[in-house]
């Protein structure tokens, strides 16, 4: 029989990525030590924190990738928890040792397109929208994250079906995951359904925080729940990333379609750019095959053209999402209708829309390229 090589077991480690950060073990201080005898080898893991939640994934990991070796017949892994020595120098690792972290997405070097999911009124379905459009890109391939920037009205984690809790490492937030999206929420901070009762520069704070302390990694698109109308958040949300594009949703009213005008028409003030226009809850699709204009129709073209108008630039409407039960279900069990039915009306309309985003990607087209004219 072979002899085990120490080589092959720390190269069978290296393909262990921690699910949270996104990097292998071997390059996080993870691994304590390797001892090898004869056909067993144990490992002795470091977890970030004491009941990391991702304890048991990371174990398997290890058993799986080292049991691989040529000549090993068992692993033993055991796990202890980093000091805080050692995790003040993975959090350095990481993000580099300045007292303040910097927001990761204004990097000149970023590549993630940041999308702020908007509307004037509440209840059109944005966080639907959020949710059903991250699970939809995720399971395409990109990395993904959304930030619930609904404060008081927080709603992603339930929509994901998420009751995991953020892991801090040093002064870092390792944000939780479900469907392959990472996500983070002030539910995440608070107790139970306890209110917010905070005012503007706290909820600033707040969003400033969820990009700055959490550690997203290299995300392809972050998504923004925004709160509805063009309150404090919308304002903390342009002064923070002045390079997200609005993605905004309205219903098919004609009422509808005027309020979900004026929250569009903000980015004359803000300078930021509009995505496109999502109408959603359109006409439902009885079983019978006939169809249903519950809120009337046309309200998407109608934001689409205005806002093109006022905008001075073409604003697509990107899809129409009919009103169908299944995508509230969805939301209350927390199984987004874009994976868990993505050939239903609504769950096709969420995938053409997520591969129009996905598209997007690498093109600069509608990168702002910072040149103001000199008044
Ligand atoms: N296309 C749809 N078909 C059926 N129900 C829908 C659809 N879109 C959203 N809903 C349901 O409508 C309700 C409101 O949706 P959602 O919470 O996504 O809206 P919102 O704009 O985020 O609301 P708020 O302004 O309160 O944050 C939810 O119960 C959701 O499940
Ligand atoms: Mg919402």
């Amino acid at each position: 029989m072979s002899e085990v090589q120490q080589d092959a077991v720390q190269a069978a480690l290296a393909t262990v990525i921690d699910p949270e950060i996104g990097r292998p073990v071997t390059e996080l201080g993870m691994i304590d030590s390797v001892d090898i005898d004869g056909a067993t080898v144990r490992v002795h893991l470091l977890l970030t924190i004491a009941g990391c939640p991702m304890r048991s994934t990371l174990v398997d990991g290890v058993e799986k990738a080292v049991g691989a070796v040529e000549g090993v017949n068992s692993v033993e892994v055991t796990t202890g928890v980093m000091t805080d020595e050692q995790r003040r120098r993975l959090r350095q690792g990481l993000r580099g040792d300045a007292d303040e972290l910097p927001n990761p997405f204004n990097d000149p070097t970023s590549r993630t397109r940041v999308y702020a999911v908007a509307s004037g009124k509440g209840g059109v379905g944005k966080s639907s929208v959020t949710v059903n459009l991250a699970a939809a890109l995720a399971a395409r391939g990109l990395s993904v994250g959304i930030v619930d920037a609904d404060i008081y009205g927080h709603s992603v984690p339930h929509m994901l079906g998420s009751d995991d809790r953020p892991t801090p490492v040093d002064d870092m937030i390792m944000p939780p995951q479900a469907h392959g999206v990472k996500m983070i929420s002030i539910a995440h901070f608070t107790e139970g359904n306890a209110p917010v009762v905070w005012r503007g520069p706290m909820l600033h704070r707040a969003i400033s925080q969820f990009l700055t302390d959490v550690f997203w990694g290299d995300l392809d698109v972050l998504l923004l729940d925004l709160p509805p109308g063009t309150g404090d958040i919308a304002i903390s949300v342009a002064q923070l990333l002045p390079q997200a594009e609005l993605l905004i949703v309205t219903t098919p009213q004609a009422a509808a379609a005027e309020v979900a005008e004026r929250a569009g028409s903000i980015t004359q003030q803000t300078r930021q750019k509009i995505a496109g226009v999502i109408e959603n809850m359109a006409a439902m699709v009885l079983p019978d095959g006939t169809t249903m204009e519950v809120f009337g129709s046309g309200g998407g073209q109608i934001v689409a053209d205005r806002l093109s108008v006022i905008t001075g630039t073409p604003v697509k409407l990107l899809g129409s999402i009919p009103l169908d039960p299944k995508v509230r279900l969805g939301g209350d069990d927390g199984t987004p209708i874009a994976i868990s039915d993505p050939s239903s009306p609504a769950g096709a309309a969420f995938g053409a829309i997520a591969d129009t985003l996905a598209r997007r990607q690498d093109s600069l087209a509608g990168v702002s390229l910072g040149l103001n004219p000199k008044r």
